[in-house]
């Protein structure tokens, strides 16, 4: 009985798969026989012209010259050129008037939202919820491609361990495990299960790789680690959004151990071709071939292309050195006819494999049928309102009463409709913005009074404003002040020596806490920032990030208690700079920091230990984490173990734990991290509820890089360890036998 069942079940499945392809897959092996036809008959220049990517003007429009090159067959790809008339003007003449109606690629940097603006990648990934990230790509995919683009350059998957480096913005924090689950749901969530279907855009994974680890935080600076290091950490959520089918990679601008990343045979070929066998294509970061003659790699921009092209760049952003010095590379050997052929046939299979060639061109409709639509916005403050971080909330001081008699807000941040929509912000709009006073005057009740003063600047000397603000505090019931970073202090070229808030901004939350009143402090930011001062006398301190364009609305949803925080920080938080790098999975030392040993790993003027742990965040109810269970205590190499544990809210409101699961290999033949994350999951539970959750650990999670670069599990006991951060666990142990 029990084998007809299953047999209808697999017949089932089986028929179900049949009558609804995955299309990409379906037509896979016709589109490597249209694109032999189109390779024997395109020219050298026409072949060249598929491996170049040009910038359109940043207003969106396109340079009349690309009218020229597309005409002839010389461009390829375009980014910044958006909207679909412009996208389908310049398709037009590629399609109609092109020798050989190749169509072309729109791309263009859709990082966290098109039009309707999603929290900062390192904000979604607070809310240790991937699924929110699917839910905002899969959004800001529509956008896109209702507006003719049909590739994005995102997801950024680099691992950052040093918030001095301003794109750590850009990123899900310092922790592969994390990162990984973020990269799957950032490439499902814009490219779907196919992404020739309407309303889906090609991913690429950026920017490989390890650009996170530019020394001293400073953009586009070297990096030079270990190959255990890259595998292990850096790596990850690369192999995770190949894995999950990311059509396009990105080079990086980086030198990386002595190659640069846009000319690295080993990164590009070895590991991405070779061994995970990724078939799409390689872009260039924007002039990154060449800067490789910088780099001191190459003398001229003939070595520049002829490296880039070699070690397996397929399309050039920007320069155009493939092009300019394809010919001559050819001809005298130094780039085969296979290589340039290879470069062209990965292109156009994801042109093939995107439906270019069937639906070139994009169907026109007006903007508000599609972008920033009332559906969007519910989305993004939801979304905005679960990657909050509750840091500190002294005697309950949260969530506020929408019946207050009355609020100041105060701060440079309060009222700032451009800084929530962070560096990148597609097409997004500071007049759409919700500011947190908006937000909050919409939220309280008629009666409630809502002042505002600025108090001073993000940056500069002036505290002329001051007096105001402590005044207007002094005259209200609770002060919410709103303190942080600008748009354009993170991002791109946003390195900083100082994490300190900027300006006068500390002397503003102290001024105005001397008032007496409750002072709830809120941080607008794009990286961790150092804020001793607040977080030893502040009463509380909500983590809102630059949450998009509902922000003001989703600050107001948390403090008022509509919505009960249970983000958790996916990057730690250091209390100097000096303290950087500083992350939770590190080796452990000969040493290990002792208060009492001065010969021991640590600072003489400062604590070894983070303000704020990685995984740390509040809640407006308490959990408790108990009763952790092993399925066994001794395992194969090869096996598995169920780990379970009981999550209870034994508060007085609903709200969401993040149940948190981290391991140590306690010996082993090389030095491991004193812990390292291998499972979480975020759940919301009733006051008094209690649920068991259930986490796996197999080989995958258990093994590592030894010194023969062989990924191993090795025998020995290791810890487990789960709690609500990665400083607040239980534990226990099991052996690998
Ligand atoms: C340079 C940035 O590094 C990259 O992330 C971006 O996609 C390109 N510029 C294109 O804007």
């Amino acid at each position: 009985m029990r084998l007809i069942k299953i047999s209808i079940l697999l017949l089932a499945l089986a028929l179900i798969f049949s009558v609804v392809p995955n299309s990409a897959q379906r037509r896979q092996p016709d589109n490597e026989i249209r694109i032999n036809a189109l390779l024997a008959q395109m020219t050298l220049a026409e072949k060249l012209g598929q491996l170049q990517q040009l910038d359109g003007e940043s207003n969106g429009n396109f340079r009349p010259e690309h009218r020229e090159l597309v005409r002839k067959g010389l461009l390829g790809s375009t980014l910044n050129v958006r909207g679909t008339q412009r996208t389908n003007e310049l398709q037009r003449i590629a399609m109609d008037e092109s020798r050989l109606k190749i169509p072309l690629l729109f791309g263009f940097d859709v990082i966290h939202g098109y039009r309707t603006i999603f929290p900062i990648p390192l904000a979604e990934a607070s809310s240790w919820d991937p699924a929110l990230a699917e839910r905002s790509t899969s959004i800001a995919a529509k956008e896109t491609y209702a507006s003719g683009v049909r590739w994005t350059f995102a997801p950024m998957l680099d691992i950052a361990r040093d918030p001095r480096w301003g794109r750590i913005t850009e990123g899900a924090g310092e922790d592969p495990y994390l990162g990984s689950a973020f990269a799957r749901a950032r490439v499902r969530g814009f490219q779907g299960p196919d992404y020739s279907a309407p309303g889906k855009i090609l991913a690429c994974a950026k920017h490989w790789v390890a650009y996170g680890a530019a020394e001293g935080g400073r953009d586009y600076n070297t990096t030079d680690m270990s190959e255990q290091t890259l595998r292990e950490i850096y790596f990850p959520p690369f192999k995770a959004a190949i894995d999950a089918g990311a059509g396009t990679v990105m080079s990086a601008f980086n030198d990386l151990n002595g190659v640069p990343t846009s000319a690295n045979p080993f990164t590009l070929t070895k590991v991405l071709r070779g061994e995970w066998k990724f078939d799409g294509f390689v872009v260039s970061d924007y002039t990154s071939v060449k800067e490789l003659i910088n780099h001191g790699i190459a003398a001229n921009e003939k070595e520049a292309a002829q490296a880039a092209l070699n070690a397996g760049v397929d399309m050039e952003m920007v320069s155009r050195l493939f092009n300019e010095q394809g010919p001559g590379l050819l001809t005298e050997g130094k780039v085969s006819q296979a290589t340039i052929d290879e470069a062209v046939r990965r292109i156009l299979r994801i042109k093939f494999r995107l439906g270019l060639f069937e639906h070139p061109y994009s169907a026109v409709a007006p903007e508000s049928e599609n972008l920033l639509t009332g559906p969007n916005r519910v989305a993004a403050r939801e979304i905005a309102g679960r990657s909050m971080v509750l840091l500190k909330n002294h005697n309950d001081v949260l969530p506020l009463s929408r019946n207050l008699g009355s609020v100041a807000v105060i701060g440079p941040l309060a009222d700032d409709r451009r800084t929530p929509l962070g560096w990148w912000a597609g097409d997004g709009r500071a007049e759409d913005t919700i500011t947190p006073l908006a937000g909050i005057k919409a939220k309280v009740s008629p009666k409630t009074r809502v002042g505002y003063a600025k108090g001073c600047d993000t940056q500069g000397d002036s505290t002329a404003g001051f007096a105001d603000a402590v005044a207007l505090a002094r005259a209200s019931d609770v002060t919410v002040v709103f303190v942080g970073e600008t748009y354009e202090t993170v991002g791109e070229a946003a390195a900083k020596s100082s994490l300190d808030l900027p300006g006068r901004q500390m002397d503003l939350v102290k001024a105005v806490q001397a008032s007496g009143k409750p002072t709830i402090v809120v941080l607008i930011n794009g990286r961790p920032l150092t804020i001793g001062w607040i977080a030893d006398n502040s009463p509380a301190i909500l983590e809102a990030w630059m949450g998009g364009t509902e922000a003001g609305n989703a600050i107001a949803d948390v403090l008022f208690g509509d919505v009960n925080p249970g983000g958790k920080l996916p990057v730690t938080f250091p209390r100097v700079v000096g303290q950087v790098p500083i992350y939770y999975n590190h080796m452990n030392t000969g040493r290990p920091p002792e208060a009492s040993n001065r010969y021991t790993s640590k600072y003489l003027d400062a604590p070894w230990t983070p303000q704020f742990p990685f995984g740390f965040g509040l809640s407006y109810t308490q959990f408790k984490i108990s009763n952790l269970q092993l399925s066994a205590q001794h395992i194969r190499r090869n096996g598995k173990l169920t780990v379970t544990v009981d999550v209870e809210n034994v508060g007085r409101r609903a709200g969401d734990e993040v149940v948190q699961l981290y391991i140590r290999d306690v010996v082993a033949s090389m030095t491991r991290p004193v812990k390292a994350l291998k499972g979480f999951q975020r759940v919301t539970l009733r006051p008094g509820e209690k649920r068991r959750v259930e986490f796996t650990l197999g080989p995958e999670s258990l093994g590592f890089y030894n010194r023969d670069m062989k990924f191993v599990v090795e025998p020995g006991e290791f810890k487990v360890m789960l709690g609500s951060s990665s400083e607040d666990l239980i534990e226990s142990k099991f052996v690998v036998e």
